[in-house]
């Protein structure tokens, strides 16, 4: 089992219900109507939630993506929460390609985690997720050039081996804000956490 196929084999643990997935035989995307969402109403209750550890994407082939993200329940003891994921060529989210309807729960530490497939390759796409009226930063992916083709270039931000106690990671905002990165790729340790002094 290869890495995608054991992050496929995961991913499809919290996967359940999927609304919609509306993308054209020909490649055009088609719109997600509103009323495909979850009915307001519904009998399935909508927690308070934030997303304080922001949204993450990565993986990509040429017609998929991986997206992540973890909620942060106001109450420790919620069994199990329903999230959308939607997916659009647009950061406005007025061209939603892929809407998802989700399941996590305190078995995966509330993380959600979908290979979001049916995309275009060598694109930009923009994501979030939300529980009710609760919504997640927006996060943009790129899916790869179609096999046996070439992108034109390729911009990497690298980094490595962050000590949260030493170090000043303003960078990391800076990596955030710019436009013109294909890829972040981290070299060594996500983050070391010490204590005071350690
Ligand atoms: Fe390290």
């Amino acid at each position: 089992m290869n890495r995608r196929h054991f992050l496929r084999a995961m991913s499809t643990v919290s996967i359940a219900v999927p609304i919609l997935t509306a993308c054209g035989s020909n490649g055009n995307s088609k719109r997600v109507p509103e009323s495909s969402k979850p009915p307001a109403g519904s009998p399935v209750a909508v927690p308070a939630v934030s997303f304080a550890h922001g949204v993450a994407s990565g993986d990509p082939l040429d017609d998929r993506v991986i997206l992540w993200t973890r909620l942060t329940p106001d109450e420790a003891s919620i069994e199990s929460i329903h999230v959308l994921c939607e997916v659009a060529e647009d950061p406005a989210f007025e061209h939603i390609v892929l809407a998802e309807n989700l399941i996590t729960g305190p078995e995966r530490d509330y993380t959600v985690k979908i290979d979001a497939a049916g995309l275009m390759s060598e694109r930009h796409y923009w994501y979030r997720f939300s529980v009710g009226p609760r919504q997640s930063p927006v996060g943009r992916a790129l899916t790869l050039p179609m096999p046996g083709q070439y992108a034109k270039h390729l911009r990497f931000a690298v980094c490595s081996c962050s000590s949260y106690p030493h170090g000043y990671f303003s960078v990391y905002r800076m990596i955030a804000n710019r436009t013109d990165l294909d890829f972040v790729l981290h070299l060594g340790d996500y983050i070391y956490e010490y204590g005071e002094g350690e």
